[in-house]
């Protein structure tokens, strides 16, 4: 199986994917943990992106695509995360590789500020909380490795508000793009992760 997870910021499609990739036996490609990778390790291009993500654009689509065309494999069932982003990358991604279905996690942007400013992550082992439905045991110290949690550069109130705006007008006329392909599903994302989850599933089995 081969999918895009496609929705705003904070509509849970990381949550999701990790999940989903386990249970399907699929490969995780989540283009916004690669570059966070590449800015801790502060390599050449971790210099490069570190701007556009602190202030919440977009990088550019060149560098985005030559990113995927070395992770995307081929030979394996896939969940991409947060590609394509633009109708330029879903057009580099069609000379990649085929997919079967892009599923939309629709969310309304209170439920995505909300989410988004009380999102915590681990600097040491990136796991993820959120402080109102998924908080750590002991206040912003992460259960797995005792390190401080931390905010996101980019989950500041005023840069998610940007984030959305940059949603809006690049990334949502995706939905027609595939819509026109007859391969996009739609997802309600605004419930508890659980939920989402079973609904994601029956969409997936169908
Ligand atoms: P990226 O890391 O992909 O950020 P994003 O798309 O903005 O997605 P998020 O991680 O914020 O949200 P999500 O939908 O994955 O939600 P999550 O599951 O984490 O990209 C970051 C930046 O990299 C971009 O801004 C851009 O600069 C650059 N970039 C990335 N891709 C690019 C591309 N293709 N082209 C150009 N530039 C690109 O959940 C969020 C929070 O909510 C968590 O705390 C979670 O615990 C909680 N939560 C999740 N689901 C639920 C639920 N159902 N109910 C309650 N809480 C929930």
């Amino acid at each position: 199986m081969r999918l895009i997870f496609l929705g705003p910021p904070g509509s849970g499609k990381g949550t999701q994917a990790e999940r989903i990739a386990k249970i399907f036996n699929l490969q995780f490609i989540s283009i916004g943990d690669i570059l966070r990778e590449e800015i801790k390790l502060e390599t050449l291009l971790g210099k490069r992106v570190k701007p556009y993500i602190e202030n919440g654009a977009l990088v550019p689509d060149k560098l985005i695509l030559e990113i995927m065309r070395k992770r995307i494999s081929n030979n394996q069932g896939f969940v991409l995360d947060g590609f394509p982003r633009t109708i330029k990358q879903a057009m580099g991604l069609d000379e990649i590789t085929k997919v079967d279905k892009v599923v939309y996690f629709k969310c309304n942007s209170d439920t995505i500020v909300k989410r988004l400013s009380n999102r915590r992550i681990c600097p040491q082992c990136a796991k993820v909380y959120n402080l109102i439905t998924n908080p750590p045991t002991d206040d912003e110290i992460c259960d797995n490795c005792k390190t401080k949690l931390k905010q996101r550069e980019d989950d500041k109130e005023h840069t998610i508000r940007k984030r959305i705006k940059i949603y809006k007008s690049e990334t949502l006329p995706l939905l027609n793009f595939y819509k026109k392909k007859s391969i996009l599903e739609e997802v309600d994302a605004s419930s508890g992760v659980d939920e989402v989850y079973l609904r994601l599933k029956e969409v997936l089995s169908g």
